[in-house]
């Protein structure tokens, strides 16, 4: 049976066209709700505000970001202090009392507020002027420094989540286009379009489902799970807009006949 001999939506009982409308109604809404929740699931992976990229690597991927000081102190920055004084505040960074320790007086001259103080604060203020001073990158305040400390290790969902999550969805995502398929072959536009987006769409979603794993290898696959599941999510709209036209257009009966 070709495209054009089957039956045309447009031709059956109102009820059943106003039901399908319904239904498609409540699909499309609750692909907006799960966007929401994608959003506010994801957004703050890397713990900057908004969803971004990096928050997508951070959940398929992981995402490791060294500490800025630690990177700077152990590149040899700055060539002015004392080995000691390098190894003492490494030392302290890569611990785990950090904050306990930054201004702890048993430390004494070797407390690394002191030791930041001395030998960073001349250049690193916001108001130090001069070829060598950084005032972008302030070092006055705990604040400051806390920010610079932390060394981001965003671990990617368990892989137990991950195939939970993926049995939940790879079914369900392919059953609602193989029925909006279905249903838009019933519609009187061109199959000829339908059928591209049909194939775009079912080749978005095999590339999003796929790249959950690859992500976890190549952090360069959450772009493809974004852009797969971005060309799903307008595919399954763009079709379940053309059905919902069929069913409330007129003279669907004429074309078809
Ligand atoms: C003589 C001035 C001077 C001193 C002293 C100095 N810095 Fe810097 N710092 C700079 C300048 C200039 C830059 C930017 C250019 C560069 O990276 O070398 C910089 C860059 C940095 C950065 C990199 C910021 C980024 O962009 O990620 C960090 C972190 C840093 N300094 C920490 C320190 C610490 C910690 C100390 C003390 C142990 C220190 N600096 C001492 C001048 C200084």
């Amino acid at each position: 049976m070709s495209c054009e001999s089957m039956p045309r939506l447009g031709s059956f009982p109102f009820f059943f066209r106003m039901g399908i409308c319904a239904l498609v109604i409540t699909l499309l809404g609750g692909y907006i709700v799960s966007g929401l929740h994608l959003r506010w699931h994801y957004d703050n992976r890397d713990e900057v505000p908004g969803l971004t990229i990096n928050d997508i690597v951070g959940a398929y991927h992981g995402v490791q970001t060294p500490s800025p000081l630690i990177e700077a102190l152990e590149s040899g920055h700055p060539d002015t202090i004392e080995d000691y004084e390098r190894t003492e505040l490494l030392g302290w960074l890569e611990g785990d009392r950090v904050s306990l320790d930054y201004d702890n007086l048993d430390l004494g001259e070797l407390a690394p507020s002191e030791i930041i103080a001395v030998s960073c604060v001349d250049c690193h203020t916001r108001s130090a002027s001069g070829n060598d001073a950084n005032p972008e990158v302030p070092l006055e305040y705990w604040d400051d420094i806390r920010k610079l400390a932390d060394s981001k290790d965003i671990q990617p969902s368990p892989i137990g989540i991950v195939a939970t999550s993926q049995h939940v969805h790879a079914p369900m995502m392919a059953l609602v286009m193989l029925v909006l398929a279905l249903l838009s072959a019933m519609t009187r536009f061109s199959t000829r379009l339908i059928g591209v987006i049909v194939f775009v769409t079912g080749f978005g979603l095999l590339i999003d489902m796929a790249s959950w794993w690859i992500a976890r290898e190549f952090s360069i696959f959450a772009y493809a799970i974004v852009i797969g599941g971005g060309v799903y999510a307008i595919g399954t709209t763009l079709i379940g807009c053309l059905i919902l036209l069929e069913c409330v257009l007129p003279g669907a009966k004429e074309e078809s006949a």
